[in-house]
C-alpha cells in the first residue's frame, strides 16, 4: 500500500486525477471503477479540465461506478446516475453507453445484482476508485461485509445514512438500501486509488491502514490488495 499525505483536498484532488489520467493515456480502452460522494468531485473537476486542455480523451474508455441507492432512478437528483452525468460525463467525451451504474429501480434487484457481477467479472477494472465511510465502508460494504461478496443489495449503517443526510432536505428522505458492488468486485480491479480527506474520516483511515484485517473494517481488506494507493489530506491522516 503506497501512502501519499498531502495538504489540503485541492493537492489530493489534483494527485489523484493524475493518476486515473495516466492510466487512460496508458491505455485509452481502460474500465475505470468510479465512485460518488464528496471526496472525488475536486478530481473529477482536474480530469474535466485534463479533457478540455486536449490531454486525454475518454472517446474509448469504460466506466463502472460502485454502487447506487434503492429506489433512486436516474432522474433523481440525488441518484449516483445523476451525480455521474452531472460531475462528470456530461462534461467529457465518453460514450454514455459504456458508462455503467447498477440500477436502483430494477424491477428484480436480484437480477441486476447478478447482472452487474457478472459485468465486472468480464470487464476488470484497470483502476478503481474508492472514497471511504467514516465507518470503514467502500462501496457501500458495511462493517460486517463478507470479504468475498458480490453485487449485493445492502442496509445503509445508521452513521452513512447520518453522513449523507447533508446532501438531502431531511434525514427521512436519505434512502435506507443501497446496490453495491461486493468486495470481491472492488478487489478484482487491477490498481486501487482511495482518496479520504478530513478529520471525521481520520479514525476509518487508521483502522484502514494498521489495524486488523477484519470484516469490522471492509476497507482493512485493501492492505491484501498488491497495487494500491491512498491518498489523505492531513486532517486523515491525523491519526496515523
Ligand atoms: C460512493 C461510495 C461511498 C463513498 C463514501 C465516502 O460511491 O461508494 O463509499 O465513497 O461514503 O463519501 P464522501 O466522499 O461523500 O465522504
Amino acid at each position: 500500500m503506497q501512502i501519499i499525505v498531502v495538504e489540503n483536498y485541492e493537492e489530493m484532488s489534483l494527485r489523484g486525477a493524475e493518476i486515473l489520467a495516466a492510466v487512460v493515456k496508458e491505455k485509452p480502452t481502460a474500465t475505470l471503477g468510479l465512485a460518488t460522494g464528496t471526496t472525488p468531485i475536486g478530481a473529477y473537476r482536474e480530469l474535466i479540465r485534463k479533457y478540455e486542455n486536449g490531454e486525454i480523451s475518454f472517446r474509448d474508455a469504460r466506466t463502472v461506478n460502485l454502487d447506487e441507492y434503492v429506489g433512486l432512478d436516474g432522474s433523481d437528483p440525488h441518484s449516483y446516475r445523476y451525480f455521474m452525468q452531472d460531475q462528470l460525463f456530461s462534461h467529457i467525451d465518453i460514450d454514455l453507453s459504456r458508462t455503467n451504474v447498477p440500477s436502483g429501480v430494477a424491477e428484480d434487484l436480484a437480477v441486476e445484482c447478478t447482472r452487474y457481477t457478472k459485468m465486472l467479472a468480464e470487464c476488470p477494472q484497470d483502476i478503481q476508485l474508492l472514497g471511504l465511510g467514516s465507518d470503514g465502508h467502500i462501496g457501500f460494504n458495511e462493517p460486517g461485509a463478507p470479504f468475498g461478496g458480490h453485487t449485493h443489495v445492502t442496509d445503509l449503517a445508521a452513521s452513512t445514512i447520518r453522513d449523507n443526510a447533508r446532501l438531502f432536505d431531511r434525514i427521512e428522505d436519505v434512502p435506507t438500501r443501497a446496490i453495491t458492488m461486493g468486495i470481491a468486485d472492488v478487489m478484482q480491479a487491477k490498481k486501487i486509488l482511495l482518496m479520504a480527506n478530513g478529520k471525521n474520516k481520520a479514525e476509518a483511515v487508521r483502522a484502514m491502514i494498521k489495524g486488523d484485517v477484519t470484516e469490522a473494517c471492509p476497507a482493512s481488506i485493501l492492505q491484501r490488495h498488491p497495487d494500491v494507493i491512498v491518498i489523505l489530506d492531513r486532517e486523515a491522516a491525523g491519526l496515523l
